[in-house]
């Protein structure tokens, strides 16, 4: 995984982010909603059960703010010898942070987990808009997404 800028670094979430602005990043992405500190704990804890699986990566800037964000789910499957999928979701940075390669950064990190915990491929959801970021990243089209919202 190649540089940040100076004073970045990259490190994985932790339950006691809630007031870095964790979920002002995901802003950038989504709607995020109203979520208190114990929620967000809550959350964060039921994802560190279950054997784990979950691994969500931050940027802090020189300030120790949050600047960025992006996740990996391992999904552990029974085909493929008992393979392992990568799962890219949920990839944010500021706004006034993009274009200084932090985006990249999150990808190759996540990549790079992916590998070492012996997944098969990463696959990930993105739109036409962002084609061109992941295609910079190595991925290539593939599939078509369905959606089922409830
Ligand atoms: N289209 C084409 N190329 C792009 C785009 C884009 N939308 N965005 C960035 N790039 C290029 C950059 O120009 C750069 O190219 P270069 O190496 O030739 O200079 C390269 O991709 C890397 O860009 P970064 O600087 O790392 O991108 P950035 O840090 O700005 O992050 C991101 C990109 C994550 C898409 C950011 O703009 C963002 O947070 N957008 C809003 C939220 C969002 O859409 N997230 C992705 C949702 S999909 C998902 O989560 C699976």
């Amino acid at each position: 995984v190649s540089a940040l800028p100076e004073g970045y670094t990259i490190r994985p979430l932790q339950r006691a982010d809630y007031g870095l602005g964790f979920l002002d990043v995901l802003r950038v992405l989504t709607h995020v909603g109203d979520v208190a500190q114990k929620e967000f704990e809550q959350r964060f804890d039921e994802m560190k059960a279950g054997g784990g699986g979950y691994h969500i990566l931050v940027i802090m800037d020189g300030e120790q703010k949050i600047v960025g964000t992006g996740a990996l789910i391992v999904e552990r499957k029974f085909i493929h010898q008992l393979g392992k999928v990568g799962h890219i979701e949920d990839i944010a940075v500021a706004k006034d942070q993009q274009g200084k390669k932090l985006g990249l950064r999150i990808i190759q990190a996540l990549d790079y987990v992916a590998e070492g915990t012996g997944c098969y491929k990463t696959i990930l959801d993105c739109s036409e808009a962002n084609e061109g970021f992941y295609v910079k990243c190595g991925f290539k089209r593939a599939g078509l997404e369905m959606a089922h919202y409830y």
